[in-house]
């Protein structure tokens, strides 16, 4: 059957590639992207994640990236990971079993299934090319990560890779027209679903680790982590969260 999107998308259909994200900024510095792009690989031999980590990316999972032109100013951009977030948790289903977490990783049952990187390229003003690519444990997961993994195969919610695509841009599209009327809709939202609201979580980052009460988020998609017993909340833009408990 393959892959079915809305009219305006171009689709380009790999069985191997080095990283999704890498041949859609290539599309992009070639001036080959004229509307919205959806590059789909079966297997990935340099996957990347945040901060540049392996993405291990073996046949039977989902290896994707979306390509949008997007008309806002550059402090708003940082707003698409949670428009994402909420499109691919959204697509996955089972809303009882699945969360978010900041800043942009989605959950099964407290457990990392997919995970999301947004990349920015040609900056101006009020417009910039956006690269977002989406990995899915659809079948496997890597046993060894610092926060515990999960596959939908495993979590008995398995999906076909072309049918979870489509759903994904499907949810996009309608996340994406919320967050048009701004950021207040999709911070809502992504407040509902995510994981460990008020509770205790930790941050970590390169060279820190930071203890504290998990607050939400500010407008520009910042962690907002209560610390010395409330006394002082600060806004976090880096780093990983864990969860205490
Ligand atoms: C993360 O959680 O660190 C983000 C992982 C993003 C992985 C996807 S797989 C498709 C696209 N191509 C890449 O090289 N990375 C993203």
């Amino acid at each position: 059957m393959g892959i079915i999107l809305p009219d305006a998308y171009d689709l380009i259909k790999l069985d191997s590639v080095d990283s999704t994200n890498l041949l859609a900024q290539k599309y992009i510095e070639e001036g080959r992207v004229e509307g919205p792009l959806v590059i789909v690989a079966d297997e990935q031999t340099h996957g990347r994640g945040r901060y540049d980590r392996q993405w291990v990316s073996t046949k039977g999972n989902l290896y994707c990236s979306i390509v949008l032109k997007v008309n806002r100013p550059i402090v708003q951009l940082s707003q698409l990971s949670f428009v994402v977030a909420l499109a691919v948790a959204e697509a996955i289903g089972e809303e009882q079993k699945v969360s978010v977490k900041w800043p942009n990783d989605i959950l099964v049952d407290g457990k990392k299934v997919a995970g999301i990187l947004v990349q920015s390229f040609n900056i101006a003003k009020n417009r910039a090319d956006i690269v977002i690519g989406i990995g899915c444990n659809i079948i496997s997961y890597p046993e060894k990560t610092d926060f515990p993994a999960t596959s939908l195969k495993k979590e008995k919610m398995a999906v076909s890779r072309d049918a979870l695509v489509e759903k994904i841009v499907t949810a996009l599209e309608k996340h994406y027209s919320i967050w048009l009327s701004g950021f207040v809709g999709i911070k809502q939202l992504w407040l509902t679903k995510c994981a460990h609201l008020d509770k205790e979580i930790v941050v970590k980052g390169k060279n820190y680790q930071q203890k504290g009460i998990f607050r939400g988020i500010s407008e520009i998609g910042e962690l907002l982590l209560e610390c010395d017993d409330g006394n002082k909340i600060e806004n976090i833009t880096i780093g990983d969260v864990f969860f205490e408990d």
